[in-house]
């Protein structure tokens, strides 16, 4: 799937948000300036989010829910995470029965790996598209 700009990748966001339930981890890799975070921001507006969507590069985490979504949601960046029991540390999967989880950079962990069944793989293309591959919806 080609995604022509920012606007249509949060457009994917918003539909994909009606795909998605409590319970679903969500993987999603691509490189540095991908758009990551802007389909993290359509998702998160797919669930009723309309404040500002900052990235948690430096957070690592952060959490929506009650006043912000509809559902609650945790909202993850492994990028900068150094090693594996970092991430398990982290505790990303301590209650991810009751949220629903996006992660980018997830393939940066094995354990992430082997927890999402939902990815989204975003390479960029020419003239600021990005060609996308989603599996598990
Ligand atoms: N087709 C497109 N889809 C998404 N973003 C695009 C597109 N074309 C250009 N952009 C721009 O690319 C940037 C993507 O930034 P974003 O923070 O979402 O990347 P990221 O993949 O989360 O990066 P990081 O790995 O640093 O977290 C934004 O500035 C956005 O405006
Ligand atoms: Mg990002």
């Amino acid at each position: 799937m080609i995604v022509a700009d920012e606007q249509a990748m949060v457009e994917l966001g918003l539909s994909i948000a009606n795909q998605l339930k409590i319970g679903d981890i969500v993987a999603i890799d691509g490189p540095l300036g991908a758009g990551k975070t802007v389909l993290c921001r359509g998702i998160l507006a797919g669930f009723g989010y309309s404040g500002e969507v900052s990235s948690p590069s430096y957070a690592f985490v952060n959490s929506y829910g009650k006043e912000d979504t509809s559902i609650p949601i945790i909202h993850a960046d492994l990028y900068r995470m150094a090693s594996e029991a970092d991430i398990e540390e982290l505790g990303l999967f301590d209650d991810s029965e009751n949220c629903l989880t996006l992660i980018e950079w997830a393939s940066l962990s094995e354990a992430c790996i082997k927890r999402t069944e939902k990815t989204v793989s975003i390479e960029p293309a020419r003239d600021g598209a990005r060609r996308l591959i989603i599996n598990g919806f």
